[in-house]
């Protein structure tokens, strides 16, 4: 292929400089190829009644040439000129859904070549609504092919500056309006039977659709990877949106996601290797290691359709082998962003819950003494790790007959740490409801041995030091000054990060 130089125009959608329409008008009215920004993603646009046109569109895009074109118009009358027995509901959907991110499909008429609709007798027509698009489409002539502006196998573009990343140096101009408003494409609604067929999921959904027409069916191979059948739109098939790295959906309820994720990612950490991650703007504050993004936010399922094909392609830029991505709603715009982050891992997801099963250890019990000073230090110094699972800490003395709030100089020395024991009252340990993944760590050798001899059926006890494997002794300060307490705090320190470290290496499937 030869290398042209591809012109680019910035263009307000407010002010469109109606020189710069003429101009991309011009090219594309002699066989050229201008991307133009529309409401869902830019599009790579060609004369669509010429059959050399959607040629030119295949190589530039390194696209299949069985995978077929959406014509491009502007004003409703005009596709009768394209499409022929056109249904009477069509009139109903026009009105509501036009100009708009709605593609229907019909039967074609002459004036458009096979090479525009992959050697179908259908062709896919929508209106878009953005006002460049529109006035771009009447000064090339009135019908425009656009498939999206993106190298085939890349996410679409939802920028200007995308579509020079996959296309510079291929295509002859550029309309730059900068970001899209939708950001994944349009739905598409087969208007050939009877119900119409949704085959790509949209910002327009089912019940738009039943609200104006009556229910609509739904092509099956839409969702999921079950079916065996290809799906009805050609372009479905093939492997979209494929980012670099190996993309993972992990599916569960939110915080089964959230610690599956977080485990996923230690493990690459430990291995030298940083994850991505998909987060959400609620969920981003939970992750420590990997490179995360935000999508968006789950207030506003939009926001999330908006980012995602940016995010997959920042991904790209990373040094990471895989990605992990939470999961969304399904609701409104949701099943198109499901779709598509379904094609872009080609369908690799993994259960939360399986993950997060996995865990050995889901309770910690400190025991101390009374329960007063050294044991809640401890739980409460362990509260403050970066701890890759989820646990329950608990602290308990063989001891503490009542309830009792901390040790003074205990308090004093965890405040000027930035911890607290002020909700800590103590607790006495009757070896009731300790189960095989509670984890019993005692401060000293002498609350091991009497816990393991009264209560023979509790599997995981061990002394704090025993357990990170360090020799270091917790004197019991009761009684003395408050720097006893001070270097009391220093040797848990030590040890309950070696302690969080050795979780982290559980969490991370590591002995
Ligand atoms: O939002 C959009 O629709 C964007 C903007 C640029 O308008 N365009 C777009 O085009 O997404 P493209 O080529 O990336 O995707 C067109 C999809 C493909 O999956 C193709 O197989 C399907 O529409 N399609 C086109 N004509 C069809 C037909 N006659 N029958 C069934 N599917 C068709
Ligand atoms: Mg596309």
């Amino acid at each position: 292929m030869n290398f042209m130089e591809t012109i680019v125009r910035k263009i307000d959608k407010h002010q469109i400089d109606k020189e710069i329409i003429r101009e991309a008008g011009e090219i594309l009215q002699s066989g050229g190829l201008v991307a133009f920004p529309t409401e869902t993603v830019y599009g790579l646009g060609a004369d669509a009644l010429k059959e050399e046109a959607a040629r030119k569109t295949y190589e530039a895009k390194g696209r299949p040439s069985d995978n077929p074109l959406i014509v491009h118009i502007a004003d409703y009358e005009d596709l009768k000129k394209i499409a022929v027995n056109i249904p009477p509901e069509t009139d109903a959907l026009a009105s509501h859904f036009w100009p708009g991110p709605l593609t229907m499909i019909f039967e074609k008429s002459g004036q458009v070549p096979y090479g525009t609709t992959g050697g179908l007798d259908t062709v896919a027509v929508r209106m878009p609504r953005d006002p460049i698009a529109a006035e771009l489409i009447r000064a090339a002539g009135g019908f425009v092919s656009a498939p999206s502006a993106n190298t085939s196998g890349r996410p679409s573009p939802t920028t200007a500056e995308h579509v020079r990343e996959d296309l510079d140096g291929k295509i002859d101009m550029i309309l730059d309006a900068g970001d899209v408003d939708i950001g994944l494409e349009s739905t598409i609604l087969d208007m050939t039977v009877e119900p119409p067929m949704i085959l790509r999921p949209g910002a327009i959904t089912p019940d738009m659709f039943e609200e104006v027409i009556g229910p609509v069916s739904i092509d099956e191979t839409i969702l999921g990877s079950e079916s065996e059948k290809p799906p009805k739109a050609p372009g479905m098939k093939y492997r979209h949106y494929a980012p670099r790295a190996k993309l993972v959906i992990v599916d569960g309820d939110l915080r089964e996601e959230i610690l599956a994720i977080r485990q996923l990612a230690y493990a690459a950490h430990r291995k030298g290797k940083e994850a991505g991650i998909i987060a959400t703007g609620e969920t981003l504050q939970f992750y420590k290691y990997g490179v995360v993004k935000n999508i968006g936010t789950r207030e506003n399922e939009k926001t999330i359709a908006r980012n995602l094909y940016r995010v997959l392609r920042e991904f790209d830029e990373e040094d990471i082998d895989t990605i992990y991505s939470e999961s969304f709603a399904m609701q409104g715009i949701g099943k198109a962003i499901m779709n598509r982050l379904e094609k872009a891992a080609g369908h690799l997801r993994i259960a939360a819950a399986a993950v997060v099963k996995e865990q050995r250890y889901r309770r910690i019990i400190f025991v101390s003494s009374t329960d007063s000073a050294r044991g809640p230090m401890a739980a409460e110094i362990l509260r403050h790790q970066d701890l890759m699972q989820e646990y329950v800490i608990d602290s308990m003395g063989m001891v503490a007959l009542f309830p009792e709030p901390a040790n003074q100089k205990a308090e004093a020395i965890m405040k000027s740490a930035q911890m607290t024991l002020k909700d800590h009252f103590s607790q006495q340990f009757d070896g009731e409801g300790i189960q095989d993944d509670t984890l019993v760590l005692a401060v000293e050798e002498s609350q091991k041995k009497k816990i393991i001899s009264e209560y023979g059926n509790i599997k995981n006890v061990y002394t704090i030091n025993e357990f990170v494997d360090d020799d270091t002794e917790i004197p019991n300060p009761y009684g003395k000054p408050l720097t006893a307490y001070g270097e009391c705090y220093e040797k848990l320190r030590k040890l309950i990060r070696k302690l969080a470290e050795k979780l982290n290496l559980l969490a991370g499937g590591e002995e």
